[in-house]
C-alpha cells in the first residue's frame, strides 16, 4: 500500500519549539524507536505508528545503533519503512541516531572513541540506507576516553556531512559544560542534550537544566512516561503484551507494584484535569519552556493519538503543582 502523507500535517496537531539557541525547531512530541520497532516486533504496527506520527506533525524520529532487539534491527526496519514511505519527505524529517553502548565485540564496539563513533555512524547510515542523519549523539559519557576525542568525532561527523548536528545524551552537568565548550571551539555547537526526565526521574532539575539553558543547548527528555509506569497501563494488572510483561527490554514486572500508589494518586489528579495520566505526565514536562521536546515511545497508534492530545493543556495551577509535588516526594 502506498503511503501519502496527510496534507493536514502542519495544521496545529503538533507545536514546535526552537532547540536551544539553534535554528532548528523540533516538535514538542518526538517518537523514539527504542522499543516496538525491532526484529521481535510487528513491522506493520511500527509502520502505521510512523505514518500516524508524521501525519500529525511529529517530524522527529529518534534511533540508536543498538535499538532492537536484536541490536541494529530498529535502524534496519526504519530504513526499510523510510524507503517505502518517507523518501520524498526526507527534508521534512529530523532523524537521529547515537553510539555509546555495546554494539559489536572487541575493544572498538562501545563507549566514546573516535574509532567507535565514526565506524558506528557509517554502520547506522548503511542500516537505514541514508546519506546522513540530522543529529548524531554521543550516547553516554566515557570515563576512559578524553572528552576532546569524543567531541572531535562528533565534529568530524558533522564536517563530513554524515550528520547535520551534534548531540550528547546522559552527560552530567559538569561534562555537558565541558563538552559544549569543546564543540563550540571546534565550530560545531552542541545542539541538544538527551537526558532521562520524567515525574519519577528528576535528576536534571538539580543542575543540568540550568547548564543547558546557559549554554544554549536544547533538551529532549527521554522515557517521559517512565517506560509506561506513568500511564494507565498498569493500574489494574500487568497486561499481556505490555513492556513489563515481555522477556526483553528494561521494565521488569517487579518495578510495577512499588510505583502503583503514586501512579494511582497521580491518575486522580490527571482525571480532575480532564487528561489521561500519560497526557498529564507529558504536559508536566512541557510546562518548562527549556524542554524542547518530549521523546515518547508507543506500541500503538492509539497511544500516540492519546499522547498528542497532551498539548491541549500544559497549564498547571499552584494547587495542582503542590498536590503533584506532594505525591512525588512522599
Ligand atoms: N538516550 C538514551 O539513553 C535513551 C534511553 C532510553 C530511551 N531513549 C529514547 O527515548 C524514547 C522513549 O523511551 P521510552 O519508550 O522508555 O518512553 P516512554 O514514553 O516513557 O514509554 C513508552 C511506553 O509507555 C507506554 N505508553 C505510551 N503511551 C501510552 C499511553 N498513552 N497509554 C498507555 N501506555 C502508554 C507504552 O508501553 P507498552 O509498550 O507497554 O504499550 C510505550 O511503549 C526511546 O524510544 C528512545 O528513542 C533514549
Amino acid at each position: 500500500m502506498e503511503y501519502l502523507a496527510s496534507s493536514d500535517r502542519y495544521n496545529n496537531q503538533c507545536d514546535y519549539r526552537r532547540c536551544g539557541r539553534s535554528g532548528l525547531k523540533l516538535p514538542v512530541l518526538s517518537l523514539g524507536l527504542w522499543h516496538n520497532f525491532g526484529g521481535v516486533d510487528t513491522y506493520e504496527t511500527g509502520r502505521s505508528m510512523l505514518h500516524y506520527a508524521f501525519d500529525n506533525g511529529i517530524t522527529h524520529f529518534d534511533l540508536a545503533n543498538n535499538y532492537g532487539p536484536p541490536p541494529g534491527s530498529a535502524e534496519e526496519n526504519f530504513g526499510s519503512i523510510f524507503h517505502k514511505d518517507f523518501k520524498s519527505y526526507r527534508d521534512e524529517l529530523i532523524i537521529s541516531t547515537k553510539a555509546g553502548y555495546l554494539m559489536w565485540p572487541g575493544p572498538y564496539g562501545e563507549w566514546g572513541s573516535r574509532k567507535y563513533l565514526l565506524s558506528s555512524l557509517d554502520q547506522s547510515l548503511k542500516r537505514m540506507q541514508l546519506d546522513y542523519v540530522d543529529i548524531f549523539y554521543s550516547h553516554r559519557p566515557d570515563p576512559n576516553t578524553p572528552l576532546e576525542e569524543t567531541m572531535m568525532a562528533l565534529d568530524q561527523a558533522v564536517r563530513s556531512g554524515k550528520a547535520l548536528y551534534a548531540g550528547i545524551s546522559n552527560y552530567p552537568a559538569e561534562q555537558t559544560r565541558e563538552a559544549a565548550g569543546i564543540l563550540r571551539r571546534l565550530g560545531t555547537p552542541c545542539l541538544i542534550h538527551q537526558p532521562k526526565y520524567s515525574m519519577f526521574e528528576r535528576w536534571v532539575e538539580k543542575e543540568l537544566l540550568n547548564t543547558v539553558e546557559k549554554e544554549g543547548i536544547g533538551v529532549i527528555a527521554f522515557s517521559p512516561l517512565a517506560q509506561g509506569l506513568l500511564t494507565d497501563r498498569y493500574l489494574n494488572n500487568i497486561p499481556e503484551g505490555s513492556r513489563a510483561s515481555k522477556s526483553w527490554g528494561f521494565l521488569r514486572p517487579e518495578q510495577v507494584a512499588p510505583a502503583l500508589e503514586k501512579v494511582k494518586a497521580l491518575n486522580k489528579i490527571a482525571l480532575q484535569r480532564g487528561q489521561t495520566l500519560a497526557q498529564m505526565a507529558i504536559a508536566w514536562l512541557l510546562k518548562d519552556e527549556r524542554i524542547t521536546s518530549v521523546l515518547i515511545g508507543a506500541s500503538s497508534v492509539k497511544q500516540l493519538s492519546d499522547n498528542l492530545q497532551a498539548q491541549k493543556n500544559l497549564y498547571f495551577d499552584e494547587g495542582e503543582l503542590r498536590a503533584i509535588e506532594g505525591i512525588l516526594t512522599k
